[in-house]
């Protein structure tokens, strides 16, 4: 009876679509500044793939969980940020009259999104849903290399496949078969600091805007982290040197 109940939970596992894991075809990869234990964000970089998101992103995928105000964390002064707040509309409400009401947006207001609810945003997109990015980039394993890779590999199928109507061939999404059509081509949008617009170059600058959206602690983690293995290293030391001295006379 046991073996049975671990065969079926073993089979469970092994047989449960594991996102990536699916993917025969390997993710591109890039040497990312928030990688490994001192890895921090890159502030320029955040910027220019917040311009991308909403230039080119921002159409169908919303961004519930992330406010005006946190783009502070991108560098922008507190001017910079209501300026950029105002330029979208909020509903807010009911009014003394019972009324929902639109608005400009403030810097406390969470980021609005392009459908009024998920079946709208389903009626748009050929019955499939774009999902809220605010945590895709942790939602997803190896998550900035899958977006990096995801947002660059569209292409023909191959000789014999069918792509149906509405889908779109892609090798780095699990099926290959995606229903978001390409959004990126290179040259989308103009940068200010004159940063390259390759598509690879828009996905990377993506990729860390959505890595900083979803994980905005980040730095701070990592820097706990490193201080508390320097601390334990040197705790370590002094327990050794204690110990020697406390048993000295035992041996
Ligand atoms: C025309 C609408 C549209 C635009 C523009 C668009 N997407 Fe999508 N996106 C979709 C739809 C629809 C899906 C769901 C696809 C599916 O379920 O097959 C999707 C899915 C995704 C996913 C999830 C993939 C997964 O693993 O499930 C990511 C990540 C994503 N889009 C990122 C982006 C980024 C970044 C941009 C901007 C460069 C963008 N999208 C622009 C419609 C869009």
């Amino acid at each position: 009876m046991l073996s049975r109940i671990g065969a079926v939970l073993l089979f469970g596992v092994l047989s449960s679509p594991a996102w990536g894991a699916s993917s025969d075809v390997a993710l591109k990869t890039r040497d990312w500044s928030f990688s490994g234990p001192f890895g921090t964000f890159d502030k320029a970089a955040m910027q220019r793939g917040f311009q991308v998101y909403n230039e080119v992103c921002a159409g169908c995928h919303s961004m519930k969980l992330i406010a005006f105000r946190n783009f502070a964390d991108l560098g922008y002064s507190a001017a910079e940020i209501k300026a950029l707040a105002a330029q979208y509309e909020v509903q807010d409400g009911p009014n003394d009259d019972g009324e929902m009401f639109m608005r400009p947006a403030i810097p406390a207001d969470r980021m609005p999104s392009p459908y009024a609810n998920d079946n709208a945003a389903r009626a748009g997109n050929n019955g499939a849903l774009p999902p809220d990015l605010s945590l895709i980039a942790k939602a997803r394993p190896n998550g900035p290399n899958y977006l990096y890779s995801l947002l660059s590999s569209y292409g023909d199928a191959p000789n014999g496949k069918e792509v149906p109507d509405g889908m779109y061939y892609n090798t780095a999404y699990p099926g290959h078969l995606i229903a978001m059509p390409q959004p990126l081509y290179g040259d989308d949008v103009e940068f200010s600091d004159g940063a390259p617009t390759s598509i690879e170059a828009l996905s990377a600058d993506l990729t860390q805007f959505l890595m900083w959206a979803a994980e905005p602690k980040m730095e701070v983690r990592k820097r706990i982290g490193v201080a508390a293995v320097f601390f334990l290293s040197i705790f370590v030391i002094f327990s050794y040197l204690a110990k020697r001295r406390i048993w000295a006379d035992v041996h």
